[in-house]
């Protein structure tokens, strides 16, 4: 085990944590670990903590807890060894766990992330894993449903249907075999916590599946992920085939009468294949195109027959919310918005990452106080909230608490949780075009409303930018926008009005230059 002696120091061995997360290792993280370990250290490679501004972090394990140092690069390490870094001496940023922007969060989802070393089950069973698969396996499936039910947790995929109530249909329907597959295919703009959880603690998302599969009676499990991360292909690839080999994956699980297997399926960048139907397509082998609902996956999904199809951050909450009850979930959040949610900053900002918290924060908090604000130091001017398909929202709603139905009220969407930051260069009236041109190119060509309307929309918008007959166009946008959003198959065609609207309702100035 790369992992846990009392004291977490062995004899002589200073232990040094280096992220082999994939945002580490682009700005040189396996580099840095590969000199530390020369300067005589054992270095585990670990998730990261989320503050990619201080990518590498590279983190000493101390009496006091692990002391960090960021962002570090290689040829700082020769410099921080002589300074005292093996002993969390010399210039560091102190001890992670007490810096504000981790202070300010509520880890449930991601807690072993950036901790525990993610190739290591025993590392992850000493950090509290499998906690939650015990509990469900003492539990009769209907129960574990409930207790779901009862967390008032949903699906941090987009559409925030609740989770347990999914699960409740899945349970009662009669079939030969059931599936839960996990969307992992993570397509939004400036969304990359399914990546980070994958890369930095899969044995979560593995115990979630498979609490799942006891839950609603299912004894195959794909993950459908995409091509662009192949690091989280291997981590969990890897991950798998050691499950297996514990006995967490198979037949008869930790001794119980429950046999599930997972399975790993790559993608190839559509972003439509993360709209549920598509990605069951794919899964099948074939293009990725949506299908009409009904029949829902729930009751007729992968091969036609009933599947939880959930995303990375819903599942990975499972295994929390076995192992500490329902209510300690459901006692975090508001209104209808329960436990945590993982926030993504991206796009112009200074400090860029992941925040996990109870929703109720407000966008404010999120963007200035944990962000600290844009990277360029220019005013901020919009966030766009919950991928390409989100609503873009002026500085004047950053009041606004981070919860579905707040959002819902004001013409928005939290979606995925990704906020991308645009500071006052910004031209919204471009944004809204990339809108209509990211659905043209992105669309699966089905339906009419999305295939033609989002050429029509790009069209439509480059006459409003050049000034002809900007007036007549701008009614003929909202037209076109409200046939959209009512004659489309699915939310790919049905939601990209949300951003052109927005940002004619927000940012009119720039539509009339
Ligand atoms: C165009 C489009 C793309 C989507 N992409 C994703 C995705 O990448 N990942 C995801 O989990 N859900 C995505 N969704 C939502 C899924 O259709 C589905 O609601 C979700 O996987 C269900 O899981 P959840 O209930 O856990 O959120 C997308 C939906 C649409 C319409
Ligand atoms: S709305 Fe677009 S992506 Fe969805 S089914 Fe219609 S053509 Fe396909």
């Amino acid at each position: 085990m790369r992992g846990m002696e009392a004291g977490g120091v062995s004899a002589g061995k200073r232990r040094v944590y280096v992220p082999r997360d994939s945002a580490a290792r682009s700005v040189g993280a396996d580099a840095v670990a590969e000199r530390i370990a020369a300067a005589g250290a054992e270095v585990v490679r670990t998730g990261s903590r989320g503050m990619l501004w201080l990518e590498p972090l590279v983190e000493v394990e101390t009496p006091a807890g692990r002391v960090g140092y960021g962002p570090v690069a290689p040829e700082d390490v020769d410099g921080l060894v002589a300074a005292g870094l093996l002993d969390g001496q010399g210039e560091s940023i102190g001890v992670v766990e007490d810096l504000p922007w981790m202070r300010r969060q509520q880890r449930v989802t991601f807690t072993r992330v950036g901790i525990v070393d993610p190739r290591s089950p025993e590392d992850y069973e000493a950090h509290g894993g499998l906690a939650g698969l015990r509990t469900a396996l003492r539990m009769s499936p209907a129960d574990v449903v409930e207790e779901v039910v009862t967390s008032g947790l949903r699906g941090r995929g987009g559409a925030g249907f609740p989770t347990g109530i999914k699960w409740r249909t899945v349970l009662g329907a009669d079939a030969d075999i059931k599936f839960v597959c996990c969307n992992a295919d993570e397509g939004d703009s400036g969304t990359f916590a399914d990546r980070m959880l994958i890369e930095g603690d899969p044995f979560t998302l593995i115990e979630g599946m498979t609490i799942a599969a006891h839950a609603v009676g299912a004894s195959e499990g794909y993950v459908y992920l995409r091509s662009e991360y192949p690091d989280a292909v291997e981590t969990l690839t890897e991950a798998i085939e050691a499950a297996r080999a514990r006995g967490w994956l198979g037949e008869r699980i930790l001794g119980s009468d429950l046999t599930f297997d997972l399975h790993v399926r790559v993608g190839a960048g559509a972003y439509i294949c993360g709209e549920e139907t598509s990605m069951l397509e794919s899964l099948e082998g074939k293009r990725g195109q949506v299908r009409a609902k009904p029949p829902i996956p729930a009751l007729e999904g992968l091969f036609g027959r009933p599947t939880v199809v959930n995303n990375v951050l819903s599942l990975a909450s499972v295994p929390a919310i076995l192992a500490d009850g329902a209510e300690a979930y459901a006692a975090l959040g508001v209104g209808r918005s329960r436990g945590t949610s993982v926030f993504q900053l991206g796009g112009n900002i200074a400090r860029g990452g992941i925040v996990e918290t109870a929703f109720g924060i407000t966008l404010g908090e999120l963007v200035d106080d944990l962000g600290g604000g844009t990277a360029s130091g220019r005013p901020a001017r919009a966030v766009q909230v919950g991928g390409p398909l989100g609503a873009y929202l002026p500085v004047e709603k950053f009041d606004l608490p981070m919860d579905y139905e707040a959002f819902a009220a004001a013409g928005a969407m939290l979606g995925h949780g990704g906020i991308v930051v645009f500071d006052d260069t910004v031209d919204m009236a471009a944004m809204a075009r990339f809108a209509f041109s990211f659905c043209a190119e992105e669309s699966c060509g089905k339906c009419t409303p999305c295939r033609v309307g989002a050429v029509r929309g790009v069209e439509t918008i480059d006459r409003i930018r050049t000034g002809q007959e900007r007036e007549k166009n701008l009614v003929l946008l909202e037209d076109l926008c409200e046939l959209m959003t009512d004659g489309s198959l699915c939310a790919m065609g049905g939601l990209t009005p949300m951003p052109v609207r927005s940002a004619v309702r927000h940012f009119g100035e720039d539509f009339a230059k």
